[in-house]
């Protein structure tokens, strides 16, 4: 990556109203705390990486999906789980000038199941499979990589419970960081069972759980969702949670074989995953196939990608009880992912061509023969402002052109225009009528 975005500050907290003082008169404004913004030249490696999981998207199938931004905050609390660190702690709540609770969307998978319920997708053809991409917010402790404001693409398939359709999306999540050119990072994928199977399994954790010497806020923690204990990285409780019982060894026949069938099709597609009966996912909806994606290169916020199947979210929000399996991808963690691996995505061009025109007659030509081009499909700038020869040419070159078009008072004249090859230097004389029939021609051969 040729830059970063400029990383939310890493040191601890204070307290929310201490830790970023307002700009005083007069003094710049910096973005809020935890929020990266992306500017020129990271942002085209945003751009690329963004467009590149959207377009493998629709390649398989997934039709585009634009929610808002903030959603009723029941739906989230309803959808998600009042329980889970997401809801409780983490959603940027706020009343609107009419009185009604509105949160900023944390995550995408609950305003996607609303919209398709609200517009009746699942009375269409099934799946409903869809694809949406752009920010999320969770009041996070910002950290390299935990963002207040973080950008995913994300898949739902919707209305129909078969393993293939898992075994597509993890595939398919898959070929995302692939085509990016993203390698260093696994696939770890559990089942976490569904209504025939994980009460029971959940009074087996309990009741082992209950045995165990814990301190307050973790037996607070596994009367709420014993699952989520089994998630606890300190030594000691490593240590002590060795023999728990886990839900993999739990399941009941239909989960057993739904997970035996999604890893049997990944093992077809040459998908490679470990199982990790130990996964949790931070929020409630999830039943039987599970999956992250762990990138080793990121430090502690090392996931760069997850989702899983959803059986009764749908119906929990007020809809058929049909089944969903999805993904969220994290855009700014993978960016991240790709400068720990130093590589690079997108070509750094701003345009393909940049006219330099010397000279108030000369300059009206070239804003003319820039529109051409740009009309003619291709990508094209000019300088502008007095900058003289030498400062117009290093303004093509910071483009990153392919070419440059040169035009003075002498070519104005006689009809023709320099155009230059900006990486062999060659330089050759156009006929002006012809040039963008040329350029375009040679930009085209280039791409
Ligand atoms: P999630 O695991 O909470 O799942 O988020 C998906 C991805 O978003 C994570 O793997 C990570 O890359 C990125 N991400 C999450 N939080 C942050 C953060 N604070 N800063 C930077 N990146 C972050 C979901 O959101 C589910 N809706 C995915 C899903 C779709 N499940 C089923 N369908």
């Amino acid at each position: 990556m040729t830059d970063s975005p400029s990383t939310p500050t890493t040191e601890p907290e204070q307290t929310p109203a201490t830790s970023q003082a307002p700009a005083a008169a007069g003094q710049p404004f910096s973005a809020p705390k935890g929020v990266p913004d992306y500017v020129p030249p990271a942002s085209a490696e945003f751009h690329a990486v963004r467009d590149a999981f959207v377009a493998r998207a629709h390649e398989a199938g997934y039709q585009h999906i634009e929610l808002p931004v903030f959603e009723e905050t029941g739906l989230y609390a309803r959808g998600v789980g009042e329980s889970t660190d997401v809801v409780s702690k983490e959603m940027y709540t706020f009343e609107d000038r009419g009185g009604r609770s509105v949160t900023l969307r944390p995550e995408g998978t609950a305003g996607v199941i609303r919209a398709v319920i609200e517009h009746n997708l699942d009375r269409g053809q099934l799946p409903a499979k869809l694809a949406y991409s752009g920010p999320f917010f969770r009041y996070e402790r910002p950290q390299a990589g935990r963002y207040r404001q973080l950008q995913q693409v994300g898949v739902e398939a919707v209305g129909v419970d078969d393993p293939a359709l898992d075994a597509e999306v993890i595939a398919l999540a898959d070929r995302c960081f692939r085509t990016v050119g993203l390698t260093g990072y696994r696939l770890e994928l559990t089942s976490l069972g569904d209504a025939t199977c994980r009460p029971r399994y959940r009074e087996t954790l309990q009741r082992f759980l209950d045995g165990l010497p814990l301190d307050e806020a973790t037996r607070t923690r596994a009367r709420l969702n014993p699952l989520r204990v089994l998630d606890d990285k300190r030594p000691e409780m490593r240590e002590m949670l060795a023999d728990a019982p886990l839900m993999l060894d739990h399941l009941s026949d239909g989960p057993r074989e739904h997970f035996e069938t999604v890893t049997g099709l990944l093992d077809d597609m040459g998908v490679a995953y470990t199982v990790n009966p130990r996964m949790v996912r931070g929020l409630d909806y999830y039943t039987k196939t599970c999956f992250e994606f762990v990138h080793d290169g990121l430090g502690a916020q090392s996931g760069i990608g997850g989702g899983g199947r959803y059986d009764g979210l749908m119906a929990q929000l007020g809809g058929q009880d049909l089944s969903g399996i999805g993904f969220g991808l994290g855009v700014d963690r993978t960016l991240l992912a790709l400068e720990a691996e130093g590589r690079c995505v997108g070509t750094g061009r701003r345009v393909d061509v940049y006219g330099v025109a010397l000279g108030a007659a000369a300059k009206r030509r070239m804003a003319l023969l820039v529109d051409e081009l740009r009309a003619a499909g291709v990508s094209a700038d000019m300088a502008y402002g007095d900058r003289g020869l030498k400062g117009a040419m290093k303004g093509a070159d910071r483009a990153g052109a392919l070419y440059a078009l040169v035009l003075g008072d002498r070519e104005l004249e006689d009809g023709t225009v320099a155009l230059r090859d900006l990486g062999s230097h060659d330089q050759e004389q156009q006929e002006l009528g012809d040039v963008v029939r040329v350029v375009g021609e040679r930009v085209a051969q280039r791409r």
